[in-house]
């Protein structure tokens, strides 16, 4: 029975701040009352006050986070991911090996403290294909799996099962829309369904947008309308086809895993003095070189110059691995006078 302690109740406010202060006040009951006396209550016996041990009501606190209420062994529980991501209305999680049996409970607790989501999937492998699609497997609620996103002030219709699509790049993309100047013509070379395209088109005169998955490119139709934004072009097909029938003031190359093989692509679709934002994975231990490395060649192969302006890491995506982003300017080589 929790203890409490009892107090005339024009005294309540004062011994309850008084409390407080000390952390003797125990939040988890509500304050009760007997007659013309208070009974608040403490976590342990108050020196100069009635201490009584009586019934109260427990107070009803909404769980923060899906770890309070879900219900693994206690030798599991320090293996529960602190995160997951959000997609719209849906949520995703990466389950380690041990919680793969508990997929369902998993998904259960979030969906009870979370209430705005309506289907909950577990990772069910790595991003892979040249669609860049990830495996996944339902844990809970509907067996939906497109949904609108919201993120800088856009919205995004998707299916996270027909395409790639990661919440943690919003503040990248909102970094390089804060770069792009009004009248730019922009060419996002790996556009999925348009996050950075729809939202750089705010800003530019023209985004040409492509993509090698149809899913890809049909939802980021449907985004132009949903944002009302007409001058994204979109582009379907192999981005190798369409490279340097295009000279942009800005490319974006978001490819991680394969953007150094389309270097020349980018660099012949650039024009004097337009800026590539290049993204790469990168171990710790060399977050840059490499990736510069193959930069220069490939201008030193074409004849031009690079002037590189930022390099960030942008997010660890495994254990000392991480996704970094390069800036860079591309010129043509003025000639060699004699
Ligand atoms: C990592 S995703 C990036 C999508 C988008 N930029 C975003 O931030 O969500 C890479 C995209 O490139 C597309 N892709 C892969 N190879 C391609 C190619 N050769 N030509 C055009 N698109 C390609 C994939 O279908 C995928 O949608």
């Amino acid at each position: 029975m929790p203890l409490a302690v009892k107090v005339p109740r024009e005294k309540g406010e004062e011994v309850r701040r008084k409390l407080i202060e000390l952390g003797l006040f125990n939040r988890d009951y509500r304050i009760g009352r007997e007659g013309d006396y208070l009974l608040i209550p403490v976590v342990e016996p108050v020196e100069g006050f009635e201490t009584v041990e009586v019934e109260l009501e427990p107070v009803r606190r909404r769980p923060h986070s899906y770890q309070e209420v879900v219900r693994v062994p206690k030798e599991l529980r320090p293996s529960l991911p602190s995160s997951f991501d959000i997609v719209g209305d849906i949520a995703i999680i990466e389950l380690p090996e041990e919680l793969v049996p508990y997929g369902k409970e998993i998904g259960r607790a979030i969906m009870e403290v979370h209430r705005h989501i309506r289907a909950v999937f577990a990772k069910g492998g790595k991003v892979g294909g040249e669609f860049r699609v990830r495996p996944l497997i339902h844990l809970a609620g509907e067996k939906k799996t497109e949904t609108i996103h919201r993120e800088n002030g856009i919205r995004l219709k998707l299916d996270i099962a027909k395409v790639y699509f990661s919440p943690r790049l919003a503040t990248e993309r909102r970094r390089i829309f804060e770069r792009t100047q009004p009248g730019e013509v922009v060419f996002d070379m790996f556009a999925g369904v348009g996050p950075f395209s729809i939202l750089l088109a705010k800003k530019a005169k023209l985004v040409f947008a492509c993509d090698i998955n149809p899913w890809a490119v049909k939802y980021l139709d449907e985004n132009k309308r949903l944002n009302k934004i007409p001058n994204v072009v979109p582009v379907l097909g192999d981005v190798r086809k369409v490279a340097g029938q295009i000279k942009a003031d800005r490319v974006i190359m978001n490819l991680p895993g394969h953007a150094r093989a389309f270097l020349k692509e980018a660099m012949l679709s650039v024009r004097d003095g337009g800026v590539i934002h290049y993204y790469g994975f990168s171990p710790e231990e060399d977050l840059f070189g490499k990736h510069e490395e193959a930069i220069r060649d490939v201008a030193e192969e074409l004849g031009l110059e690079v002037e590189f302006l930022d390099r960030r890491r942008i997010r660890n995506y495994a254990p000392r691995q991480y996704n970094v982003a390069i800036d860079f300017r591309v010129y043509v080589r003025s000639p060699q006078v004699q």
